[in-house]
């Protein structure tokens, strides 16, 4: 049974995509053991207690310095010990030696064809609207390992999207996330669970 500890910071319809795909017996031997969030808001917190996933809120603001969240974060992760880590939309840089704990065991799924729109700045809708400046006509999202850089860790899997005329950055996120990101994060793991993808 693959162990799974998912981290979020916002709506995470990734992470529904995840349970989505799990409830279906598309994945088999996973289970998410544990939900992290930085942020108390998110609603991914409540979709996990939904699906009856211990949800725990590790947030900078509880701690007085970075290094003291970043300890805290870590400890979080190893407390549900996890075999894989899965970032779907945590928008946190991730400390070193959370990198070298969980070496080739964090995966992140990134709104962009990497390595375009991509690195230092490139998060969330910022992806969407650099695409939409730029005036690229596809666009998509990637599965990557975590390594110590911002995006610059081995990639997984990729799946290009359409820009269509008209496209506002949000309509743009929405369509990529429907015909890529829901579709290439679940899959990665059911690789992952099935062996087919080495981790560790
Ligand atoms: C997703 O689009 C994800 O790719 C992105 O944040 C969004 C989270 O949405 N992640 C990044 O930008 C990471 N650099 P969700 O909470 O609904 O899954």
């Amino acid at each position: 049974m693959l162990k799974i500890c998912v981290c979020v910071s916002g709506g995470g319809t990734n992470l529904g995509a995840i349970y989505d795909a799990l409830e279906a017996g598309k994945i088999k031997n996973a289970q998410i053991v544990r939900v992290i969030s930085n942020n108390a808001g998110a609603y991914a917190l409540t979709r996990a207690k939904d699906h009856g996933t211990e949800a725990v809120c590790v947030s900078p603001k509880n701690f007085e310095t970075r290094e003291e969240f970043n300890k805290a974060l870590l400890a979080s992760m190893k407390e549900c010990n996890p075999d894989l880590v899965v970032l779907a939309g945590f928008l946190v840089n991730i400390p070193g030696e959370i990198i070298s704990t969980f070496r080739n065991r964090i995966i992140n799924i990134h709104p962009s064809l990497i390595p375009s729109f991509c690195g230092p700045g490139f998060y969330g809708l910022k992806v969407h609207e650099g695409v939409l400046e730029r005036g690229v006509k596809v666009t998509g999202a990637t599965v990557h390992f975590v390594d110590e850089g911002i995006d610059t860790g081995k990639i997984i899997a990729q799946k290009a999207v359409n820009v269509e005329e008209g496209d506002t950055p949000k309509v743009l996120q929405q369509r990529v996330m429907e015909q890529a990101e829901w579709i290439i994060l679940p899959e990665t793991i059911k690789r992952i669970a099935d062996g087919e993808i080495k981790i560790g």
